[in-house]
């Protein structure tokens, strides 16, 4: 028997595109992120979609169109704050949510997006 791909066993690509839609119905709704979501929903999405089916194990459609991911790099245009994270999070936590997504699974895919996340702050909170 083969070893199946955390892609494969959440339920691979169907899981990843609800999984997606959910998410940044909320992210282009929470007031905290709709300042650095001026990109088109669709077009966002769709990278996503190829982003986490890649990190999932699945295939690495994304790195294919774009290249290596360096995610880092391509979040400093925008200010992420400490704040701006956890909203972010968030968003993604009901997201899961709203799809059902629940286990072990999802508790360690949602763990990795945590260190993922953190990473990718790069401004102080402002002073408010
Ligand atoms: C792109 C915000 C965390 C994956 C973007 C964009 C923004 C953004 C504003 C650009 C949208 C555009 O094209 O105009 C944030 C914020 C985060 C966050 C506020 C909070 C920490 C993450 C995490 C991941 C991720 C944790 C991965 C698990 C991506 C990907 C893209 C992207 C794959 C597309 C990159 C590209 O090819 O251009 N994000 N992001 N982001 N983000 Fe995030």
């Amino acid at each position: 028997e083969q070893e199946q791909t955390l892609y494969e066993q959440l339920g691979g690509e169907e899981t990843v595109d609800r999984l997606v839609k959910a998410f940044y119905e909320r992210v282009y709704r929470t007031p905290e992120l709709i300042p650095l979501f001026q990109t088109d929903m669709q077009e966002v999405m769709e990278k996503q979609r190829l982003f986490l089916t890649q990190f999932l194990g699945g295939p690495a459609h994304y790195s294919m169109q774009y290249g290596p991911p360096r995610l880092r790099m391509r979040h400093l245009p925008f200010e992420i704050t400490p704040a701006r994270a956890q909203a972010w999070l968030r968003c993604m936590r009901e997201a899961m949510d709203e799809i059902g997504l629940e286990g072990p699974l999802r508790d360690w895919f949602y763990m990795r997006l945590t260190q993922v996340a953190e990473f990718m702050v790069n401004t102080a909170e402002g002073p408010t």
